[in-house]
């Protein structure tokens, strides 16, 4: 079996003491790589003054964490200024937030050239490179340029937008063809995957074989859907364990006989969050029975706060809570307890599984492992209901959730209140076809299918 080198910009801590923001994408390739083994090579989550060193080389059981720092001028055209000021927003369909900057621009080829000059000296002749997410879109393009003849797979773990909306990148066609460079492409579902072709056929003038085969640019490569899973089993057996454990006897005893209703979601524009609140507002209104009966927790960590558009979004949707509390709340009952702090997925874990209701309504999401980890932490007995929005890759597979349009903010109300009030029999039937769809297709199910996918490609060049 080959050596496996993964890359991504935000690698999980080595050692979890402080759990939480790291995200889907850290969450599954620890899961990933923790079966398989092999090198995991990013940012140390560091930025200095100085220029990069070496990278910093850390042994934990099968993987080699491979870090390197970032200097300030780094962390601020490429991280904070091209991959979340321009790829995240325009990925995520806000072209109003995404931001054009030539500077940024260079910033995001410099580092990935800087990465790519990093990693090279690492690889070795048989190794299979493993690239993730929208920070290296370029990275197996200055690989092969160098040189380097490695098979190289790219996963997204983001949206891949429509035409029309990815037009409006000016550097569209040299990322597009940077990308080709990759043997393998993977996309969370087959929308973004027909998004991605659609481009390849109408804008770049290439062809797409019935195999998922692309030819453009003068290369040959693959473009498939791999929809990203979730450890199931462990996140199952972790919730019961976890539904006895002192965190989720304080959240019981504190709720007293009231239903609870968990979202879990980085603070990112991107998860609908102050329509979610609104929505929340707009059933408490609608439905007065709820009032004093019903208490939505809603955990947010923190999350790029170098950005100005996630400051911002965190005082309105501040602003909004407040107002909703402050309009509905009587001296015995909160409605809405906003808490801007990271849990452990153990603690999470049980707070999923004593929960009534999941809301997962996020205005565009690649996947959203939030959605998934709810339904594996359910118990069979007295499953909760997932309401679950069309827009998060998730919705694809889990259609046993109530699917919400998230902009519609009184049809998302609706569905809050029937997830309320659902009987038990179809709370099991719904919970059933989602569990068994999130079991057979987990993250190892994920992984092995991308890794043989890419073993199989025919070398490009
Ligand atoms: N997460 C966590 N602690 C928190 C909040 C989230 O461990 O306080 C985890 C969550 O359990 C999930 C991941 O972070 O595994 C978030 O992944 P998701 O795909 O839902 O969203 P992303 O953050 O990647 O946009
Ligand atoms: C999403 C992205 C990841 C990113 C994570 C956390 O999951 O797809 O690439 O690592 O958010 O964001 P951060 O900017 O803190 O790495």
């Amino acid at each position: 079996m080959s050596r496996l080198v993964v890359v991504s910009n935000r690698v999980a801590a080595v050692k979890q003491s402080r759990p939480g923001a790291e995200g889907g994408l850290a969450v599954a390739v620890r899961a990933a790589l923790r079966a398989r083994g092999g090198i995991w090579f990013g940012w140390s989550g560091k930025v200095l003054e100085r220029d990069y060193g070496q990278p910093t080389l850390t042994q934990a059981g099968k993987i080699t964490y491979a870090t390197i720092d970032m200097t300030q001028r780094d962390y601020d055209e490429y991280y904070v200024g091209f991959a979340n000021s321009t790829l995240w927003p325009l990925f995520h369909y806000r072209l109003d937030l995404a931001e054009f900057a030539q500077r940024t621009w260079a910033g995001y080829q410099r580092v990935n050239t800087l990465f790519a000059h990093r990693l090279q000296p690492m690889l070795e002749d048989t190794d299979v490179v493993w690239v993730h997410d929208y920070h290296f879109l370029l990275l197996a393009e200055i690989l092969r340029s160098a040189g380097c003849k490695q098979k190289m797979g790219f996963f997204l773990h983001i949206p891949w937008p429509s035409l029309e909306v990815l037009l409006a990148l000016p550097q569209h066609r040299e990322i597009v063809k940077a990308l080709c460079a990759y043997d393998l492409l993977g996309f969370q579902t087959v929308d973004h995957l027909h998004c991605f072709q659609d481009y390849i056929r109408r804008e770049a003038g290439g062809e797409i074989g019935d195999d998922g085969t692309i030819k453009v640019f003068g290369r040959a490569l693959k473009a498939q859907a791999f929809p990203i899973g979730i450890d199931t089993e462990m996140f199952a057996q972790m919730a019961v364990e976890s539904e006895d454990s002192k965190q989720v006897h304080r959240l019981l005893e504190s709720l007293g006989k009231r239903d609870l209703m968990i979202g879990v979601d980085r603070l990112d524009y991107s998860k609908g969050l102050i329509k979610r609140v609104e929505a929340f507002e707009h059933l408490l209104a609608a439905y007065p029975d709820n009032r004093g009966k019903v208490v939505f927790l809603q955990i947010n960590p923190p999350s790029r706060s170098d950005v100005a558009d996630y400051i911002d979004m965190k005082r309105e949707l501040e602003a909004t809570a407040g107002h909703v509390n402050g309009t509905f709340a009587e001296y015995d009952w909160m409605p809405i307890r906003y808490l801007n702090k990271s849990f452990s997925r153990r603690v999470l874990s049980g707070f999923f599984r004593v929960s009534r209701v999941g809301l997962v309504t996020p205005l565009r999401d690649g996947m959203n492992l939030v959605a998934k980890e709810f339904v594996a932490a359910q118990s069979e007995k007295d499953p909760g209901v997932l309401v679950l929005s069309r827009f998060a890759g998730a919705a694809r597979e889990l259609d046993g959730a109530l699917i919400v349009n998230p902009y519609d903010v009184e049809g998302v109300a609706e569905r809050m209140q029937e997830a309320l009030t659902m009987p038990l029999g179809a709370r099991q039937e719904r919970w059933r076809s989602m569990y068994k769809s999130i079991a057979e297709n987990d993250v190892t199910a994920w992984r092995e299918n991308f890794l043989q996918t890419l073993q199989k490609s025919g070398r490009t060049r």
